[in-house]
């Protein structure tokens, strides 16, 4: 855990300047899970800026009504100003979906309600994610860090892969699915993925090694999608080390987290510098699929475990089977 905050990746690499070099999103249509947090709801901003995508859904947990329609407002103001309602021409569609990556039926409702809205999807970025919760399990019984950040997810691009290969096929497309995993990938067991552990709590792993084991598993699934899917763009990222409401979860939880909290901002980068390697996967032309980056752009930094192309076979045939039940659904207008 120390090596990781203290001596892990720095937000260096490509320059990349989000106002100059995101190219148009026009036309296009976004879902981010968890934009309601800080690196999703900014991400959504600044793509929301460049040229109007069609729509840019934000897939967080359920809040009230009255919460979830800040959320789009807050969004809209900062994107367009205040008169985005009063500007002619097309608008971007800010939308709310709500989805609990704790419950396979959650996703699965998330994935219908996008559908019944729309039938293209040009960039998916699976972005939510928990870090030190204390040990539990999802609804179908998974350990709660490996269910939310990695199955959940796995499910969701599982659900809406048809919709994103359909869009594919659309001439003068760029359909990507981007990962967000962490240099904590690291801190996974040093065994690989703890399969027989993985329907328990994992209680007598530390919170450190389940965060780990879950976002190793992403790089994996970016690796796996990559390969499966060659008219999509997949890669995985670490967005860097940013003070996000992650980082105040981690103060309440963490003693080495509280004890290098007055340091943390000379290792730590602003929400707005945290988000350029989310920025920089989604548009820049140099992804290569099927690759794992740290901030920005910079490629070839995962671990042994996470090149090892054996565990990651394994981990594929492990969720394959875990998710057999689960059909993908068809676009409406695909039939
Ligand atoms: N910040 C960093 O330094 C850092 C470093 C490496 C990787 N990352 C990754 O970056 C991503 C974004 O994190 P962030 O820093 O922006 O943290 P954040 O502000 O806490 O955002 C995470 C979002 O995920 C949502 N979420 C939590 N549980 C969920 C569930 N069961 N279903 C659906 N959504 C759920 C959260 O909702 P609530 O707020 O309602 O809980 C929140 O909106 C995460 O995957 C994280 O692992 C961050």
């Amino acid at each position: 855990m120390a090596r990781v905050t203290l001596f892990g990746s720095r937000n260096t690499g490509a320059a990349f300047d989000s106002e100059l070099d995101i190219p148009s999103m026009a036309g296009k249509v976004i879902l981010i899970t968890g934009a309601a947090g800080d690196l999703g709801r900014q991400t959504t901003i600044e793509l929301a800026k460049h040229g109007r995508p069609d729509c840019i859904y934000i897939a967080d947990l359920p809040r009230d009504e009255a919460t979830k329609q800040a959320v789009v407002e807050h969004i809209t103001r900062e994107a367009f100003g205040g008169d985005h309602h009063k500007t002619d021409g097309p608008k971007t569609k800010i939308r709310f979906l709500e989805l609990d990556l704790t419950s396979f039926s959650s996703i699965q409702e998330c994935a219908a309600e996008f559908l019944s809205k729309d039938t293209r999807l040009d960039t998916l970025v699976l972005n939510a994610g928990i870090i030190r919760i204390a040990p539990g399990t999802t609804k179908e019984g998974y350990e709660v860090h490996f269910g939310i950040n990695y199955l959940g997810h796995a499910l969701l691009a599982q659900l809406l892969m048809p919709t994103l290969v359909h869009t594919a096929h659309q001439p003068g497309t760029d359909v990507r699915i981007v990962v967000i995993s962490s240099e904590g990938h690291a801190m996974a067991p040093k065994e690989g993925i703890q399969f027989d552990k993985l329907k328990t709590d994992c209680v007598r792993m530390s919170y450190a090694s389940r965060y780990g084991q879950s976002k190793l598993a992403l790089i994996s699934l970016a690796k796996e999608l990559a390969k499966r899917h060659p008219e999509l763009k997949v890669a995985a990222v670490h967005p860097g080390r940013i003070l996000t409401g992650m980082a105040v979860g981690l103060w309440k939880e963490s003693l080495l987290a509280r004890a290098t909290k007055s340091i943390a901002p000379f290792f730590c980068v602003p929400v707005s510098v945290g988000i350029i390697n989310h920025l920089w996967v989604v548009s820049s032309s140099k992804v290569v699929s099927g690759t794992y980056y740290e901030p920005v752009g910079v490629p070839d930094k995962e671990s042994a475990l996470a090149k090892d192309k054996e565990l990651s076979d394994k981990l594929w045939k492990w969720t394959t089977n875990e998710l057999k039940d689960m059909k993908p659904f068809e676009p409406l207008a695909a039939g």
